[in-house]
């Protein structure tokens, strides 16, 4: 099984909707069996809570029903080098370096959409702008599954 981690701050806005979005092109693409998501946060405040109502608004007119619940990222996630561990901004990059050291799969999700010309995924917990979120998770999901289909050998 290909083991993908989405890492934001607070786990209930950006990689929870990276999570859910990917996930259903996963199962779209008919490789759920061989894929599975997961997300996690940085920090602990909201440990426990569902995701934000902006990102269960966005990812519900996609018609994806949303269930996760916030928890925190922890060195298992990071214990396995395979594992694709995917953060939403350099912010979330530099804490899981100082935390837990070098892994050999640790990225951005943009890193995938290059086309796009940016790095971050901003946050919408300040500006509520879900819907631009949105659209840079849906391109930077879309790459991120093209990779992994390609490095891990899956069927196209
Ligand atoms: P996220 O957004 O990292 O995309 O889940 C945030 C959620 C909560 C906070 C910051 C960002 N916060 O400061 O509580």
């Amino acid at each position: 099984m290909v083991k993908v981690l989405f890492v934001c701050l607070g786990n209930i806005c950006r990689s929870p909707m990276a999570e859910a979005v990917f996930q259903r092109l996963v199962d779209e693409a008919g490789l759920g069996d061989q894929i599975a998501s997961d997300s996690a946060g940085t920090g602990s405040w909201h440990v426990g809570e569902p995701a934000h109502a902006g990102t269960r608004r966005i990812l519900a007119q996609q018609g994806i029903d949303y269930r996760g619940r916030a928890r925190q990222v922890v060195a298992a996630d990071m214990a396995d080098p395979r594992t694709y561990v995917v953060a939403m901004d350099g912010s979330n990059l530099d804490t899981l370096r100082s935390r837990f050291g070098h892994h050999a799969r640790l990225y951005r999700l943009l890193d995938f959409a290059p086309e796009l010309g940016r790095r971050d995924v901003p946050d919408p917990y300040y500006d509520n702008n879900f819907a631009e979120v949105y659209r840079l998770v849906e391109a930077g999901c879309q790459g991120l599954l093209a990779t992994i289909r390609q490095n891990e050998n899956l069927p196209a």
